[in-house]
């Protein structure tokens, strides 16, 4: 028998029981004749206790053992002399009587503790041990149980998990397919799924009605700190629903996990906004309302004043800070500096400072009288003691720039608290985006999502605004979910093709079996799909996806454990029909 208790179950209740524990020497203390040991298992860390007086060899034994070691050990519990109330097991020990090495280890490249002396690159490398650290074991228990708690929540609606294809054609989501070669189909390739979105609406026409998968996703896309190559969704789809039946379901499940997993009750309904009003207030279509500080236009308030940065702006808008007219220079060069970075991408940033004497000092105060800047002032709803921001320039740019310095004023003033939960929908999203560049209309969701009924004669008139059934939930300025109703309708189908200049030909090549399938009778349908790792990260507080998934991807797409991706022999190559093109330096 290796184990009868784990290290993280013995209490006062169970002294002068006989146990056995096996686990991981996680430390060794010495002193004077004693020796400490921390074992380490799943469930916990318990002491056990060796006197040199009593048991000499069994001590010598247990000085002999090293950090990581797997041993097994034999002995009666008792109660601590000196407790230790951050451990669940504090009150206890154990008064070894035998120990069994049962695996010896290398000295760990890095502490296997909660603030390891590990860096991020060491980590990955030895992720194995990586996730034998507290902190990062209880993240994967909490994707565990949010797994668990969907899928009995989606259970208990009807709703029936169905897989679908790995290996399929390229789905239209937008971002890069990641390829795989046939061997038996030379030259030819299957994509890896952006997400099973033709697989579920098939489903729908095969009558399956409510249809879940907890399903990876691959997507070939620039890495961030919320963005992973392969990920995974919570994805569904229904059948007879509008997209009030959809929200309320699944911000039903929302609720659900917030309460089971973070013992929060959410009441009455999320707020709801609009893509407009996302985009006029927040400069974002994922905005963080956890704090106000919306945007104020300002435009008309500037004219006349022959200031060409404003004159020549399509927009001018302003942020009102709360309690900060008292920033310094240095912090309003840091600030400027901010929105200088590439990452932001603004030319310069001007303030107006609401000083508590109520008299006004701005960075163009030879262009604007204290007049004027107290009708800005007005605007905002400023008070004394509030500074205002203000950028200029083209609009969705501006508010684009603007949007990043709220957030960077949020955390600045400490209005971002991770442990503070706001989940919002964005509804009325526009059902096409034009690339001005290529002349042409985009999907904004998939070429799947329907168009508000009321809108559909203006996909001939005036495209660019047509709205979409499509709604994304967001927590706390994060994109948790995203889903629409879809097209049901193979003419209004084609007609979306043809909006976004298929052919025919064309359409008929990539998507002919769903254009067929939904001739033979298609419900009304609609759904949503939640990225499983982003939930899970709010939920844990985490600032990067990445420490939620057992074995993740870095920066570069690579698994620097296992070492992926690596090339593969010419024979490997040969049997595929591949040559590699060498690149020229
Ligand atoms: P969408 O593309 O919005 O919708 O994706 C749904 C959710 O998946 C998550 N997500 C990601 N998470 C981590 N890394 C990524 N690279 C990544 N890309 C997306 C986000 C996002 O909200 N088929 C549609 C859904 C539908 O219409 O039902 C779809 O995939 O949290």
């Amino acid at each position: 028998m290796y184990r009868n208790r784990t290290c993280g179950e013995l209490r006062i209740a169970d002294i002068n029981q006989e146990v056995t524990l096996s686990g991981w020497v996680h430390k060794i203390r010495k002193m004077g004749g004693m020796t400490f040991i921390d074992l380490r298992d799943r469930y916990g860390i318990t002491q056990l206790s060796f006197n040199q007086e009593v048991n000499h060899d069994l001590a010598e034994q247990a000085n002999k053992l090293g950090r990581e070691w797997v041993i097994r050990v034999v002995g009666k519990v008792q109660e601590r002399s000196s407790k230790n109330s951050n451990i669940a097991t504090g009150d206890i020990e154990i008064i070894a009587s035998e120990i069994k090495v049962l695996n010896k280890s290398k000295n760990p490249p890095f502490t296997i503790e909660t603030d390891t002396d590990g860096g991020d690159d060491l980590r990955m490398k030895y992720r194995y041990l990586d996730l034998r650290r507290d902190v990062v074991r209880k993240n994967l228990e909490l994707r565990h149980k949010m797994t668990f708690e969907t899928r009995r929540y989606l259970d208990e609606r009807n709703f029936m998990e169905v897989e679908t294809p790995m290996l399929i054609a390229s789905t239209p989501e937008g971002a890069r397919d990641f390829v795989v070669p046939s061997r038996m189909n030379q030259g030819e390739f299957y994509a890896l799924p952006q997400s099973p979105q033709l697989f579920k609406q098939l489903l729908m026409v095969s009558g399956f009605d409510r249809y879940f998968q907890i399903v990876k996703c691959f997507r070939d896309e620039d890495l961030r700190a919320d963005r992973q190559p392969e990920f995974t969704q919570i994805d569904c789809e229904m059948s007879f629903v509008d997209q009030e039946d959809v929200i309320n379901t699944f911000e039903g499940l929302t609720k659900h996990l917030f309460k089971t997993l973070k013992g929060i009750e959410i009441e009455g309904d999320f707020p709801r906004m609009s893509y407009a009003d996302a985009m006029k207030y927040y400069g974002s279509d994922k905005p963080d309302i956890r704090f106000e500080m919306k945007f104020v236009e300002i435009k008309d308030l500037t004219e006349g004043a022959n200031f060409v940065v404003f004159d020549n702006a399509e927009y001018v808008g302003a942020i009102c800070v709360e309690g900060c007219a008292s920033y310094t220079r240095k912090q309003m060069d840091e600030l400027t500096n901010f929105v200088k970075r590439p990452q932001v991408g603004a030319k310069g940033l001007i303030y107006v400072r609401y000083n508590e004497d109520e008299t006004i000092k701005s960075s163009v105060d030879k262009f604007f009288s204290e007049e004027v800047l107290k009708t800005w002032a007005e605007r905002c709803n400023a008070k004394p003691g509030d500074l205002i921001l203000v950028m200029a320039g083209e609009t969705v740019e501006t508010q684009e720039q603007l949007c990043e310095l709220r957030l960077e004023m949020g955390n600045q003033l400490g209005l971002r608290d991770k442990n503070d939960f706001k989940c919002l929908w964005v509804v009325d999203f526009p059902l096409l985006e034009k690339d001005d560049e290529l002349n042409r209309f985009f999907a904004k969701h998939h070429p799947f999502t329907s168009p508000k009924a009321e809108d559909i004669d203006l996909l001939d008139t005036n495209p660019a605004a047509v709205r979409a059934n499509a709604y994304d939930m967001i927590i706390n300025g994060v994109e948790i979910g995203g889903g629409s109703i879809r097209i049901h309708d193979s003419e209004l189908q084609k007609k979306m093709f043809s909006v976004l200049g298929f052919s025919d030909e064309n359409a008929q090549e990539q998507f002919g079996f769903l254009m067929d399938a939904f001739q033979y009778g298609a419900p009304p349908h609609g759904g949503i799909a939640f990225g499983l790792d982003r939930f899970v990260s709010i939920f844990a507080g985490l600032s990067s996806i990445r420490d939620c998934i057992a074995f993740p991807k870095n920066n570069s797409g690579r698994d620097v454990m296992i070492d992926a991706p690596a090339t593969i022999a010419q024979e490997q190559l040969d049997e595929l029909g591949i040559a590699l093109v060498k690149k020229e330096n």
